[in-house]
């Protein structure tokens, strides 16, 4: 199955999970008061209501028409990974996005074929000293709130030995509350470089003992917020604007392990509460 498949799974998923009146009250707000000039925050009483406060202090900020890799940098080393002291997590299960018309030796493999040629990764950076806020810890919409300067990134790496980088995609949370997205890609300098638009990319790989041609568009760079909103197992974002991590939050059960990792390197918990 593809990864229309798997944001099928993952949107009923999110669908099954109860949305109180009080929550659906709360969006409404947000949608009228983000529609005023000015709007005023809402006073915080703890909870949900505190972390839609957050996002409305910084509503007025948002600029719709800009591009969403807009705060990201041009460039990043290959090695970003290794030397930027992000720490590694592990994923959600059954959640492949390779991008979109892939052919492997000209036919439309399965997931199972794609995974003997690519592998996937993540890393997350919190900013120095700082903490992830939870809200409603422990109930069902419990929801976290990264601090400014956040970046969680998604890498692809072909299954060579040693094994050869292909793609980054980054995500960095911006001083406005919105989240910054984008995807570099291996350029000659042996650097990484923000794609602008979508493009498409074919690869050699060694597949069932031949080499062979990995053909595949990258995602559409407008496509990621709208994705993560609607499609994010873990985190249940009022709106587009502020919709940031899909696989790492309260519903992904891998982190506990993260955290202990986070804390024996960092030398203090990565969790405000
Ligand atoms: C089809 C829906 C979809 C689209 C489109 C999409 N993503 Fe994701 N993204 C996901 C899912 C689901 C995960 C969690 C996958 C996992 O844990 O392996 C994820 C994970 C990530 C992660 C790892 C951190 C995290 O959030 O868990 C980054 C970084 C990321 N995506 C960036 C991007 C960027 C940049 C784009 C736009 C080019 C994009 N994504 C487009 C669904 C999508």
């Amino acid at each position: 199955m593809g990864p229309a498949g798997n944001a099928r799974r993952d949107l009923t998923a999110h669908e099954d999970r109860p949305a109180s009146l009080y929550t659906h009250l709360m969006r409404m707000a947000l949608v009228l008061c983000l529609l005023a000039p000015g709007a005023p925050s809402l006073a915080s009483d703890g909870g949900f209501s505190a972390t839609v406060g957050a996002f409305l202090d910084s509503a007025p900020r948002f600029r719709a028409k800009e591009p969403i890799r807009t705060g990201l940098p041009a460039e990043i080393a290959a090695t970003l990974k290794e030397d930027g002291g992000y720490l590694d997590f592990p994923g959600v299960e059954g959640a492949p996005i390779w991008g979109d018309d892939v052919r492997l030796a000209g036919l439309a493999p399965t997931d199972e074929e794609m995974e003997q040629v690519l592998a996937d990764d993540h890393g997350i950076r919190l900013p120095p000293g700082r903490r992830i806020k939870r809200f409603k810890p422990g109930t069902p919409r419990e929801f976290w709130d990264y601090p400014v300067g956040t970046r969680l990134l998604h890498r692809f790496l072909l299954r060579t030995a040693p094994p050869t980088l292909t793609e980054i995609r980054l995500i960095e949370k911006q001083p406005s509350g919105r989240w910054a997205y984008g995807v570099y890609l291996p350029q000659k300098n042996g650097r990484l470089r923000l794609m602008k638009a979508q493009e498409a990319v074919t690869l050699k790989v060694a597949w069932r003992g031949k080499k062979v041609a990995l053909t595949m568009n990258r995602l559409n760079p407008e496509s990621c917020r709208m994705c993560h909103q609607m499609h994010t197992p873990v985190n249940d974002y009022p709106e587009e604007d502020t919709a940031g991590p899909c696989g790492f939050g309260p519903g992904n059960k891998k982190l506990g392990a993260w955290a202990k990792d986070f804390q024996a390197k960092k030398g203090y918990s990565p969790f405000a509460n």
